[in-house]
C-alpha cells in the first residue's frame, strides 16, 4: 500500500521519531557534502492553492539536494476538482511523477488525492492541518535540546491547522502540549476526542490563561491570528486575540532556556 503523509495521527511514534532523526542525520551529511542522491531521475509534483515561501522552497530544494526534480503546479493551471476531477488528476500525476505534494484549502481534497494516487501524497498544509510544519518544528527542537520527551510546548494563539498537527506530534513524542487562546479558538471537541483516542496518554490541555500555559515552557509557539483564507475576519480576530500577544512580559514566565517558534508568515 502506498504510504502517504497527510495526518500525524496516521503514523506511529516510532516512525515519526525515526523520520526526525533521519532528517537530523541527513542535514549533517548535507553540510559535509556527503548526502546521497537517491532521487536521481525522480520528479515531485507540487500543487499549491495557497501562497507558500518556506514550504514550497523546502520541498523543491530538498529534491535538488537529493538528486531529483520538482514541478510547481498552480491552482490556476490545474483546477483540481474543477477543470478535472481530483481522481483524474491523481491518476495522471501518478503516471508521470514519483511523489505528490499538495497544499489545498480543503483537507478532503488531499485525502481524495491520496485515495486515487499510486504515489506518495504529502500534505503541505490544508485548512485542517500542517503535518510537515510540525515535523520540521520538532526536528528543530530536538536539534536544540538534544531530546523531545519531557519538554513542554506552550501554543499561544489560534487552535487551527498548525496547532492541530503540533498537538498530535507532541502527543506522539511525549512532549506536553498546552494551548492558550480565547475559548472560541480552542481545538474543537471532535478533534480532541480523535487525539485522545489515538494517543491515550497524550499530555494535552487547553486554557484561556496564557500565563498558566506558558509557565515552565521549553518551547513557546505561536501562529498568525489570521490564516490564509480568513482575511475577511481580520479585524474581529485582532480584537479577539488582544490578550494573547506573545510579548516579552509573557515570555518572562517561560523557562529562561525557552525557545520561541512561529510557522510564519
Ligand atoms: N495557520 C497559517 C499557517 C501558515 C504556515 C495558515 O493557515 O495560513
Amino acid at each position: 500500500m502506498t504510504k502517504h503523509f497527510i495526518n500525524i495521527l496516521d503514523h506511529s511514534p516510532e516512525y515519526l521519531g525515526e523520520l526526525i532523526d533521519r532528517a537530523i542525520e541527513d542535514k549533517k551529511l548535507f553540510k559535509q557534502g556527503k548526502l546521497p542522491q537517491p532521487f536521481k531521475g525522480k520528479t515531485l509534483a507540487m500543487y499549491f492553492e495557497k501562497p507558500s515561501l518556506r514550504t514550497r522552497m523546502s520541498f523543491e530544494v530538498a529534491m535538488i539536494h537529493l538528486g531529483g526534480n520538482a514541478m510547481y503546479l498552480t491552482a490556476a493551471e490545474i483546477g483540481l476538482g474543477k477543470r478535472e476531477p481530483i481522481k483524474d488528476v491523481a491518476r495522471v500525476v501518478s503516471g508521470m511523477c514519483n511523489g505528490f505534494v499538495a497544499r489545498t484549502f480543503s483537507h478532503q481534497a488531499v485525502e481524495e488525492l491520496a485515495k486515487f494516487a499510486s504515489i506518495p501524497v504529502i500534505n503541505a498544509l490544508t485548512d485542517f492541518n500542517h503535518p510537515c510544519q510540525a515535523m520540521a518544528d520538532l526536528m528543530t527542537a530536538k536539534e536544540h535540546f538534544g531530546k523531545l520527551a519531557g519538554l513542554k510546548l506552550a501554543f499561544i494563539g489560534d487552535g487551527n491547522n498548525v496547532a492541530r498537527s503540533l498537538s498530535a506530534l507532541c502527543g506522539k513524542l511525549n512532549v506536553k502540549f498546552v494551548l492558550a487562546g480565547p475559548q472560541a479558538y480552542h481545538l474543537k471537541n471532535d478533534f480532541v476526542k480523535m487525539l485522545k483516542a489515538n494517543i491515550p496518554d497524550a499530555d494535552f490541555a487547553q486554557t484561556t490563561d496564557p500565563k498558566e500555559a506558558i509557565k515552565d515552557a521549553d518551547i513557546v509557539y505561536t501562529d498568525t491570528w489570521i490564516s490564509m483564507g480568513q482575511e475577511q475576519e481580520k479585524q474581529k480576530r485582532i480584537n479577539d486575540f488582544a490578550g494573547y500577544q506573545l510579548n516579552s512580559e509573557l515570555l518572562a514566565l517561560a523557562k529562561p532556556s525557552a525557545i520561541v517558534m512561529h510557522c510564519l508568515p
